[in-house]
């Protein structure tokens, strides 16, 4: 059989990795792909979000199976168009994707079906965003309604500033469309983590919970980034915790069901637990987090293969279980996510790979001739698989450290809540 993966970074290049270990495929192919995918995959220069372009580009190769990886692909409606023709699709239609495509009816919904989210205002107007933040203390949360490229989430100390930003967005158009709503919501100190739920209209699974570091530096300061790493499984996150994530995964598949919204994929639960250990939803997505998947899937004991076949069929899955423990460091260029160049030759992967249990997932590389370059913020993301987490660590970093190209720079403390909760850090505010 035939898989074909939308998509071209790192977490694609997880996913095409899982699918090329899997007995139920023999052909892998990418749209657009990179270049560590196609060490495992054939790759197609077409438009993942264009419908009529997938749909021919499946019907060509005659896949067997589409996996959608990021979120563009989901709001423009390609799954729909996939399903019309017949084709299995791993990822939601656009009834499902607006969990992730619109927060004001995320919240909406999570209100509507008791799923425990800090409080919220939607806002359309400056007017209605001062009267919410005026219910508030500091720190507000302002968050735009769409999707900005992960840009679009917004904590400040100072009214004043939240005041500038909710104008900045609803009256001058910050970030166009995307913030012509905004959400102002309470604040929740506490400790990210992600929950990722398998779900296609009858059967769910949840996957092991992970945990994102969004901040570019040590100690969770600087600027948001797309994520700079991620480990799983997460040690402190008590039996009690698990069952209450448990109940949200299933109140959401229950809700999903009753409101006739046959998603077939995975739902990313972004999740806040507070001090006294009660896990608050920030924020669903709805496909696999990055860097999360570059953890999860490869320490999932199961053929994943069969599992995203399952999932896009609503065939009944097997049971997922995790064997190990895996950490991820994103390594990224010089700047990211401010301005960074691109076009610098990588180095040292074949060495990298040396260490037992190192995985190079690639993100921002491309192809010129013999070398590998640069050509993204995000440039790879190095995983070590173990099944201690510190050693798991330890490995993620013999592989980064192997590797160089002008200017990369990663974070060295990823899984420091797990296995150096002491650490200083200003806490809970990365969302
Ligand atoms: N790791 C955050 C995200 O995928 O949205």
């Amino acid at each position: 059989m035939k898989a074909l993966i939308l998509g071209g970074g790192a977490r694609e290049h997880a996913i095409a990795w899982v699918l090329s270990r899997s007995k139920v495929f023999d052909e892998i192919h990418a749209a657009p792909g990179n270049g560590g995918i196609a060490e495992v995959a054939h790759l197609h220069e077409i438009n993942p979000t264009k419908g009529e372009d997938v749909v021919a580009l499946a019907k060509k190769i005659s896949a067997d199976l589409t996996v959608v990886g990021p979120e563009a692909p989901l709001m423009t409606g390609v799954p729909d168009a996939l399903r019309c023709e017949g084709i299995p699709v791993f990822g939601p239609g656009i009834d499902g994707a607006r969990l992730e495509g619109s927060k004001a009816f995320a919240k909406s919904f999570m209100l509507d079906v008791g799923i425990p989210t800090p409080s919220f205002h939607i806002c359309r107007t400056v007017a209605e965003a001062k009267e919410a933040l005026s219910l508030r203390h500091p720190p507000f949360v302002v968050k735009a309604d769409g999707l900005a490229a992960g840009k679009g989430a917004f904590v400040v100390e100072e009214l004043a500033e939240a005041m500038r930003l909710c104008h900045s967005l609803l009256e001058e158009g910050m970030l166009g469309e995307a913030g012509r709503t905004v959400i102002i919501e309470d604040y929740i100190a506490g400790r990210e983590l992600t929950a990722m739920l398998l779900i296609d209209g009858k059967n769910t699974g949840l996957l092991p919970l992970s945990q994102d570091h969004k901040r570019a530096l040590d100690g969770d300061k600087g600027p948001n980034t797309g994520g700079m790493g991620a480990y799983v499984p997460v040690p402190w996150a008590s039996k009690a915790l698990v069952g209450r994530i448990e109940e949200i995964s299933s109140a959401t598949a229950c809700a999903l069901k009753a409101k006739n919204i046959d998603y077939r994929g995975v739902i990313y639960i972004g999740l806040m637990v507070d001090r006294d250990e009660r896990p608050w939803v920030l924020e669903y997505n709805a496909r696999f987090g990055d860097p999360e998947a570059q953890v999860v899937l490869p320490i999932c004991d199961v053929d994943w293969g069969e599992v995203m076949l399952s999932v896009a069929k609503s065939e009944p899955l097997s049971a997922i279980r995790a064997k190990g423990c895996a950490v991820g460091v994103v390594m990224a260029s010089g700047g990211y996510p401010g301005h960074y160049d691109v076009g610098f030759e990588i180095s040292g992967l074949e060495e990298a790979r040396k260490t037992e249990g190192v995985l190079i997932f690639h993100a921002g590389t491309k192809r010129d001739g013999e070398k590998l370059i640069t050509s993204g913020g995000r440039v790879l993301t190095v995983v070590g698989l173990d099944p201690s987490l510190e050693e798991a660590r330890t490995k993620a970093y013999r592989g980064a450290s192997a590797i160089s190209f002008e200017g990369a720079h990663y974070r060295r403390d990823i899984a420091w809540q797990a296995l150096s909760p002491k650490t200083p850090r200003k806490g809970g505010d990365a969302r």
